[in-house]
């Protein structure tokens, strides 16, 4: 049987050898998303996984979400293996996926509900922290619309809350910051900050090198499913080549108060 590389650990996260092989039926060959990944990360930190599209990055964050099995290789929550309680170690994780599957018959807030209540949430709990969430992300007015009437940014903003409310201590962003209006990708990179100041153990999924450098302590580069860089934000400044969407962002509205706005999320879901 694997066991956690560090014994008595204070790793939040440890994967050891984490690999995934996907059948590729119709050219009778086998692709590996992801070969021999080790990775740890400890609560306050910020773990930034970067490189191109296709290069791993969903793959290992759905395996460490405990929602996809790897080919091999194990996962380690505090130096647990994870499958072997996969209940209770799901309800100290929360992810916000790349593609979202949202009920669009459902209005923002009966989506919320549900989302609390199959977690196992107190009404009261769950009114409360919905309530407080909505409203930082701007969207109590549209909390009776349904969802899909909903921007893709108000989407990911439902998501966000949906992955915040039961105050997770591991908390996985794929791609957060696509589809999200510029108002929110500031709060939501201040709210990163704020949950890893709380102690939150923090994975961020992206292709775009210059979010991950704002927001991480610590970024692996993946290149075909192996690591290709692991270091500090200081330790990469090398790759400073890499493709940039960044630029964009400097010319649009700046929103004052999102550590004002990223403060009060992290204070409602703790309460
Ligand atoms: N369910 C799947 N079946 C087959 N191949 C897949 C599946 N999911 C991902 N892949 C392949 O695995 C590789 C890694 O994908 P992914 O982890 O989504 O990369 P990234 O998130 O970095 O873009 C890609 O080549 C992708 O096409
Ligand atoms: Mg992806």
């Amino acid at each position: 049987m694997e066991s956690s590389a560090v014994a008595g650990s204070t790793f939040a996260v440890e994967t050891v050898g984490l690999t995934k092989r996907y059948p590729m039926a119709w050219k009778r060959k086998i692709l590996v998303a992801l070969d021999h990944l080790d990775l740890q990360i400890k609560p306050g930190e910020v773990y930034g996984l970067l490189g191109p599209n296709g290069s791993g990055k969903s793959t290992t964050v759905k395996i460490i979400t405990g929602l996809l099995e790897p080919s091999a290789g194990s996962v380690f929550f505090n130096g647990a293996n994870i499958k072997h309680d996969l209940a209770s170690y799901k309800r100290i994780v929360g992810y916000v996926p790349e593609e979202a599957n949202l009920y669009p018959f459902l209005t923002g807030l009966e989506y919320l509900e549900l989302i609390g209540r199959l977690r196992g949430m107190k009404g009261s709990i769950i009114a409360r922290r919905t309530g407080e969430m909505l409203e930082i992300f701007s969207m109590t007015p549209h909390r009776h619309s349904t969802i899909g009437t909903y921007s893709k940014g108000m989407r990911q903003r439902i998501l966000l809350i949906a992955a915040l409310m039961h105050n997770p201590d591991l908390i996985i962003f794929d791609e957060p910051l696509s589809g999200l209006d510029v108002t929110s990708a500031l709060i939501f990179r201040e709210l990163v900050k704020a949950l890893s100041r709380a102690g939150k153990s923090i994975f961020y999924c992206s292709h775009v090198l210059e979010v991950v450098e704002r927001v991480c302590s610590h970024i692996i580069i993946l290149q075909n499913g192996k690591q290709l860089a692991y270091g500090t934000v200081e330790d990469l400044k090398t790759f400073q080549q890499m493709p940039s969407l960044e630029a964009a962002f400097a010319h649009l509205v700046q929103e004052r108060d999102a550590p004002a706005s990223a403060a009060a999320l992290v204070e409602a879901v703790s309460r």
